[in-house]
């Protein structure tokens, strides 16, 4: 069966400025890099002084969004103190986006913060939520002609458990106290600014269409002596993981659509609940180089459990990185299918981005993962498209999909 996608599907792929623009010594995880002996992200692409090239090579991969985010410690370097040139940066980056006919998708928070704040106990402290307003007042206010899909937050959850619980990434705590405060203001953090932006727009011709970035995975119970227990674990995970903060969300109507970030599948086992997510996969699923468990369908499943809220999906991050290049391909046709399935099933989804447009800077595990359409040579900081990418522009060409009758 042939399913075709409308003509303004938001074919794309996503960034974020940590990982890709290079020379942000502002923010905690630059102290985080270093007090861990951990390989700093540095110049990384220096997508900051490249974006016009990325975007054109975006362009020539037929690409029609691109998701990226605003680096909030270099607008705001010190409390109070906000940028105007930095704020210029985003806009020329905006234009050259709209220039291009690149729907910009613009992520406001995606897991960095400035030193200040993390110094001043951060997302920790509910009083600290004003000082995220206005981060989000002045760019929204600066760069409200130019966006209409905003992005408020990438994946709370994954920065609470990491971050709070795992104590993998920084401020390095584990304590789920601590955690589930800073869900609380979170949470509060997005509704207030889903008010501000909505009010920011009140005169403006564009109807922002404003949400997160959720990760949600498919948790699968694993087979043994405790399969029941691990059937407990799959439905708290699916509910504190997956879906209490999206339902939160949506009952108070501050979704205008969904963002979805879906990699993999997971095995779920009730004793390791607080980590060791991967050690207890089925060996018979496929890893990929970090060893995550692949499998399309698990894609296809979130997409339908998504319907239940009957707004617009955009899939905001979905890629992987191989070793072996037809590994990338596998994994970009198979998942494509799952979206054109979950399509065809009546799912609302309006848009697909990959991660990532470029090879980068993948967090504690340093350049060595490449989620990129694009290779990125670290040393020359040369692009070159990789071959996979040249089937998703075909796609996005024909802008249809064949999926197997059932
Ligand atoms: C994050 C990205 C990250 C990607 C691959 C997502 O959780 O938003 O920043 O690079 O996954 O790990």
């Amino acid at each position: 069966m042939e399913i075709t996608f409308p003509s303004d599907f938001l074919w794309g792929a996503a960034i974020s400025s940590y990982q890709c623009e290079g020379g942000n010594y502002n923010c905690d995880w630059y102290l985080w890099e270093k007090s861990k002996n951990l390989q700093p992200a540095g110049l990384s692409c220096d997508h900051y002084n490249r974006f016009p090239e990325d975007f054109q090579l975006a362009k020539s991969l037929n690409l029609k969004a691109l998701r990226f985010s605003l680096e909030w410690s270099r607008i705001c370097p010190a409390r109070s103190v906000f940028l105007a040139q930095e704020i210029a940066h985003y806009a020329k980056v905006l234009d050259k986006l709209n220039q291009l006919n690149l729907k910009p998708i613009v992520t406001l928070h995606h897991f960095t913060n400035p030193l200040w704040f993390s110094s001043a106990s951060g997302w920790l402290k509910a009083k600290n939520i004003d000082y995220w307003l206005d981060f989000v007042h002045k760019t929204v206010s600066a760069l409200k002609e130019k966006v209409e899909y905003w992005l408020v937050i990438n994946e709370p959850l994954v920065y609470i458990y990491n971050g709070f619980i795992r104590g993998i990434w920084p401020p390095g705590h584990k304590s789920l106290t601590e955690a589930a405060k800073v869900l609380k203001n979170m949470t509060r953090a997005y509704l207030l600014a889903y008010q501000e932006i909505n009010n920011i727009y009140k005169h403006s011709d564009i109807k922002p269409q404003v949400s997160l970035a959720k990760s949600l995975r498919l948790f699968t119970p694993c087979s043994g002596f405790d399969f029941f227990l691990n059937c407990l674990a799959v439905s708290l995970r699916n509910k504190l993981f997956n879906f209490d903060l999206l339902d939160n969300l949506a009952r108070k109507k501050a979704l205008d659509f969904i963002g979805l970030n879906y990699y993999c599948i997971d095995y779920t086992r009730f004793f390791s609940l607080f980590g060791g997510d991967f050690k207890y996969q089925r060996a018979k699923t496929r890893k990929n180089q970090l060893g995550w468990p692949i499998d399309s369908q698990g894609f296809y499943q979130v997409l339908i459990s998504l319907k239940k809220f009957g707004l617009p999906i955009i899939v905001t991050e979905n890629g992987t990185t191989e070793k072996e290049m037809p590994l990338y391909q596998d994994y970009l046709s198979s998942h494509l299918r799952s979206l054109a399935k979950a399509y065809a099933k009546g799912v609302n989804i309006k848009g697909y981005c990959w991660w990532s447009l470029l090879d980068n800077f993948e967090w504690a595990e340093g350049f060595e993962p490449r989620f990129g359409l694009i290779n990125v040579d670290y040393k020359t900081l040369k692009r070159r498209p990789k071959l996979f990418s040249k089937n998703y522009a075909k796609i996005i060409k024909a802008n249809k999909l064949t999926i197997d009758n059932e």
